[in-house]
């Protein structure tokens, strides 16, 4: 089938060279001449695993190409996907207005029926204003439909994901969009949910809300295990194996960060203002991810003390392993507040370290984890990356002015590295005042009750 994508990113660019690999022809259009320019020449303007090698064999086999021009992709796609950027309003709302300005520019370039796809993360009810707005500048008598299809990919493994999608939500109005689609989606063999546009659009919402809930639930119940020297990793292994509940996105650590969860929770929770309903629930969620952070920076000065002059070599800066991004990633706000504290910070991440450049000032960056633990007081783990899981602990020892790892990911054995002669704490995995070799019950330095 002829489609268009309109917003080569993370969720267009996935789709565009996915659909092109599955046998459709695709033009995928951006406002941004650079990244146009960049993908002509077969590169991804960000890293995502198998996504450039799909770029490359799509523009090989002409089924994929690049343009500025909305006119072309619009002519050439019956089926247009949007997915523009929706980033967050400083109150938290979702700002539509890039989906509001290429709906228009589709508008205005339409000549035949096409099916305008929503595929960026919108609140409910976007689609209503995607056709009222399309409807005031489309040429008389040019029948389209708006359909809404959120993607739920996840970065680091978008590729495999929209190959292999749990599901396949389709919010269309008419027969001629759903047939459209559901041929479309025919070769990904995935359970497909066809409904209305808007529960469509609140699926999306609510799945990413849900996640998030997940993990701030997890990251509760650690802030208990701390108190009473319980292991969070077990409490979410017996959480787990009941189906209902399920193993994923229980893992405890420093908090949910990347592109989609902090501002979809944001924008689910201020649609749901504007529709008269206070969501409290979400407001929580969104709560205990900040307090993470806090918790987190506390729990290094709890084990260092004085935190002025320390320091703290940092490793992993991305919101998550596997990507270069690092949108609302914890790794911003603790390195801020420990250099508030007047931290020195040393850091090395695989990947996102071209990306840091520019966010962080006066921060150290190492070429690997041995360089950043030079002279470290502690090494803090802020992404899980698979390479930080294997390291030679006796030379780290070596470099360290003393040998201590506070673990954001609950990524080490702790008996293993305290046999290595390490002080290591984990989230959710005992108080500090236990590893500090404080008496039971003394009053931790910040006040805490210890177990
Ligand atoms: C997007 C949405 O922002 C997000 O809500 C949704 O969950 C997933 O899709 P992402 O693909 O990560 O997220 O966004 P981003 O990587 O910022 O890409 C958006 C692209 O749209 C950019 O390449 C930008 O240049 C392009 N764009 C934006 C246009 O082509 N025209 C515009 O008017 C605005
Ligand atoms: C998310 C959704 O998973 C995806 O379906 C949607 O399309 C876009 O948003 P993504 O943002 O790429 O994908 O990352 P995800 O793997 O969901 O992780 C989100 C955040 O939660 C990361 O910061 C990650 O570190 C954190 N996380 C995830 C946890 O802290 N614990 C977990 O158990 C899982």
């Amino acid at each position: 089938m002829d489609i268009s994508v309109v917003g080569a990113g993370h969720v267009g660019l996935v789709t565009g060279a996915c659909f092109a690999d599955l046998g459709n022809q695709v033009v995928v259009t951006d406002h941004d001449k650079d990244k146009i320019a960049l993908l002509k020449r077969g590169k991804t303007p960000f890293y995502e695993p198998g996504l450039e090698e799909l770029v490359r064999r799509g523009i090989a086999q002409k089924r994929l190409r690049f343009t500025t021009s909305m006119k072309e992709a619009v002519e050439h796609g019956l089926v247009i996907f949007i997915s523009v950027w929706t980033p967050q309003r400083p109150n938290g709302e979702a700002d539509l207005t890039a989906v509001e300005n290429v709906s228009r520019q589709i508008a205005q370039a339409l000549r035949a029926y096409r099916v305008i796809v929503e595929k960026s993360t919108v609140p409910v009810e976007t689609g209503e204003w995607v056709k009222r707005t399309m409807s005031l500048s489309v040429r008389r008598r040019v029948p389209f439909d708006v359909a809404s299809n959120p993607e739920f990919l996840r970065e680091g493994q978008a590729v495999q994901d929209f190959m292999n999608p749990d599901r396949i939500v389709l919010g269309v109005e008419s027969k001629r969009a759903k047939d459209l689609l559901l041929e479309l989606y025919k070769p990904l063999k995935a359970p497909i949910v066809v409904t209305d546009v808007k529960s469509a659009e609140l699926i999306k919402h609510a799945s990413n809300s849900f996640l998030a809930m997940k993990i701030s639930f997890i990251n509760a119940i650690a802030q208990l295990c701390d108190q009473v020297g319980a292991d969070i990793t077990k409490v979410a292994e017996g959480m787990g194996l009941d189906t209902r509940i399920g193993r994923a996105f229980l893992d405890a650590g420093v908090g949910w960060g990347g592109s989609c969860f902090p501002k979809d929770v944001w924008a689910f929770i201020r649609i749901a203002d504007k529709l008269g309903y206070d969501f409290q629930l979400l407001k929580a969620v969104a709560q205990v991810n900040v307090q993470q952070r806090q918790l987190f920076v506390k729990r290094i000065a709890q084990i260092l003390w004085n935190l002025n002059n320390k320091t703290i070599g940092v490793l992993g800066l991305a919101f998550k392993p596997n990507t270069d991004d690092l949108r609302s990633a914890p790794s911003i706000d603790i390195i801020r507040m420990l250099q508030e504290e007047g931290a020195k910070v040393r850091t090395f991440d695989p990947k996102a370290m071209e990306q840091a450049n520019g966010l962080f000032t006066d921060v150290t960056f190492c070429k690997d984890v041995y360089e950043a633990a030079r002279g470290a007081d502690c090494l803090v783990i802020v992404t899980e990356w698979n390479e930080f899981k294997e390291l030679d602990f006796v030379r780290l020892k070596k470099l360290m002015r003393q040998p201590c790892i506070i673990d954001g990911r609950n990524i080490y054995d702790p008996e293993a590295l305290r046999r290595l002669g390490f002080r290591y704490v984990g989230i959710g995995r005992g108080h500090p005042t236990t590893y500090l070799g404080l008496p039971k019950g003394s009053p931790s330095p910040h006040g805490e009750k210890s177990s």
